[in-house]
């Protein structure tokens, strides 16, 4: 697919048909993930593939998110902050949080463009799925992704106009200084 149609295809999808998605598409979208960027080329991350319909069904319920359960498949993210914080210091656990939501979000890109579906799902109870999963004490749960095709097409939602979202060389100034006039009209250029 086209990476700009990707982006604006991508949504957050909690309704899915009877269908599992393939394991091996879910391994490409990791591999995906796995592309970085990640602070010192330290990629943190762990994902356990869950597949066992029993184990998403505790996990859904777990969530308190039963139409996660009608996914074929589960992604749950995890990462540890020790190696980044030896590194890093304080600003190591900061690079965690921020490495493993750009590899999400790489994720769940891979995962339009291979026509699945997907929802980061990031309200659980971490001590519930912790145990669950039997995920060590030094890791933390990132998200968990249920994977599968579109069942109900919903539209995608309104997102923020691009300007709303921008200042111009300093906070606060929402104009383009005048003196790069070659482009009054910038928002509509695009
Ligand atoms: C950090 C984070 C946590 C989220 N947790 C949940 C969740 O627990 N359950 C859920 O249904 N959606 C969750 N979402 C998805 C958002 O609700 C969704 O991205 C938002 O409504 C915008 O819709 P869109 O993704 O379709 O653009 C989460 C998204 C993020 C970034």
């Amino acid at each position: 697919m086209e990476f700009d149609s990707v982006i604006k295809k991508r949504k957050s999808v909690r309704s899915f048909k009877n269908k599992k998605a393939s394991w091996k598409d879910v391994l490409e979208a990791i591999d995906s993930a796995n592309q970085g960027p990640f602070a010192n080329s330290n990629n943190n991350l762990k994902f356990i593939i869950i597949e066992e319909p029993d184990t998403i069904n505790k996990l859904a319920d777990e969530c308190d998110q039963l139409w996660m359960n009608k996914a074929g498949m589960l992604v749950v993210v995890t990462s540890e902050d020790k190696h980044l914080e030896k590194m890093f210091g304080e600003r190591g656990r900061i690079y965690s949080r921020q490495q493993a939501g750009a590899a999400i979000s790489t994720f769940l890109l891979k995962i339009i463009d291979m026509g699945l579906a997907s929802c980061w799902v990031g309200s659980y109870d971490d001590h519930e799925i912790r145990r669950l999963l039997k995920i060590p004490e030094d890791r933390l749960i990132e998200a968990i992704l249920p994977i599968g095709y579109e069942k109900d097409k919903i539209e995608k939602k309104k997102k923020k106009s691009l300007e709303s979202t921008i200042f111009w060389e300093k906070w606060d100034c929402t104009k383009r200084p005048e003196f790069f006039e070659e482009q009054k009209d910038y928002y509509s250029v695009r």
